[in-house]
């Protein structure tokens, strides 16, 4: 297949490229970064530089592909003003939608977030009825980040009906990319399990999420399938119902058993239940925090070189 993949140079858009190749697909590759104008090397992806905020760049790189990964955002709402992280967000994805369908690209896989449901991010905080979060949690998203990406998958509930156009939003949880990232992010939590998490305990190791993006750029469905991708397990190896205990005493929140729907989960299983990718899409996890990160949460001196 020729795929389209926006956001290209970013942690998760590198990873994708390298697992689309790997699967024999054609890859054009965009972000905003300027190209090299040199020549290419072979097997490298073809780079067009453009912003998708502007619908004709959208228009015209989407344009003859047989599906396009839409990972192009900000990825978060505290690094920019929210009207910013807003407006760049909904505004390329809008435009990767439209041309979806006016192009008659048959398949796009949108990049979403965990975020959506609104626990992240939240300014006023909220918790979930119950863990771990699935499909069905309602989403009532308060920041631009997270409002943005549900606007996208409202978006892309229209573009569906009106159009022969797929779509799979994934709806990832915190992306962890190399043993530095592991070690920054989950180091804190594997210390110190008793902490509040708002996502939940849970992680997907970025390798894992490129090939579930490839599989759903592959796999065979009609209509808007909202996904959500996290390891199974959490990042502490505790009791998920442990953890909410120690962490929300106050809260009434219903811990769900789900070790039947998601074997690999293991006694310590994730905030976010990836069983419905695990069915949908076929989706395997094979990498866990265990790979990369000490008992203490350092990088483990005998772990994977780069990751
Ligand atoms: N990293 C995470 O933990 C995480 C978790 C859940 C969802 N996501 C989503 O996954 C996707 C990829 O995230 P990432 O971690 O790779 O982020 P990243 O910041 O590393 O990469 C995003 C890329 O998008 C590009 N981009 C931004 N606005 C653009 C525009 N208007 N036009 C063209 N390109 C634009 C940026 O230049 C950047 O290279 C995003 O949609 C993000 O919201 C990420």
């Amino acid at each position: 297949m020729r795929v389209l993949v926006t956001g290209a140079r970013g942690k998760v858009g590198v990873a994708v490229v390298a697992e689309l190749h790997r699967a024999g697909h054609e890859v054009v590759a965009t972000d905003l970064g300027a190209p090299a104008h040199g020549t290419s090397s072979p097997g490298e992806a073809h780079y067009l530089q453009a912003d998708l905020t502007d619908a004709g760049a959208a228009y015209a790189i989407v344009r003859g592909m047989d599906a396009v990964v839409h990972a192009a955002a900000i990825p978060d709402p505290i690094h920019h003003a929210p009207h910013v992280v807003f407006s760049n967000n909904v505004m390329a994805g809008f435009n990767v939608v439209e041309a979806c369908v006016r192009w008659q690209v048959p398949r796009l896989v949108n990049l979403s977030s965990e975020a959506v449901p609104g626990y992240i991010f939240a300014e006023r905080p909220i918790l979930p009825p119950y863990l771990p979060i699935d499909e069905q949690t309602p989403a009532t998203p308060q920041d631009p980040y997270a409002f943005g990406k549900h606007v996208i998958e409202q978006w892309c509930d229209a573009a569906v009906t009106r159009s022969e156009l797929s779509v799979v939003s994934l709806r990832p949880s915190w992306v962890q990319r190399d043993a530095d990232d592991y070690e920054r992010n989950l180091g804190p939590i594997v210390r110190d399990p008793t902490r509040a998490s708002l996502g939940f305990w849970s992680y997907t190791d970025n390798d894992d999420l490129a090939v579930a993006i490839r599989l759903a750029v592959e796999v065979s469905l009609t209509g808007h399938e909202v996904v959500y991708v996290a390891q199974p397990d959490n990042a502490t190896g505790r009791r998920l119902d442990a953890l909410v205990a120690a962490a929300f005493p106050d809260a009434d929140i219903e811990v769900r058993d789900t070790t039947a729907a998601s074997p690999k989960s293991g006694a310590g299983g994730s905030g976010i239940d990836s069983s419905k990718a695990q069915r949908l899409l076929g989706w395997s996890p094979t990498r866990s925090w265990r790979d990369v990160l000490d008992d203490d949460g350092r990088a483990r001196q005998d772990g994977p070189a780069n990751r």
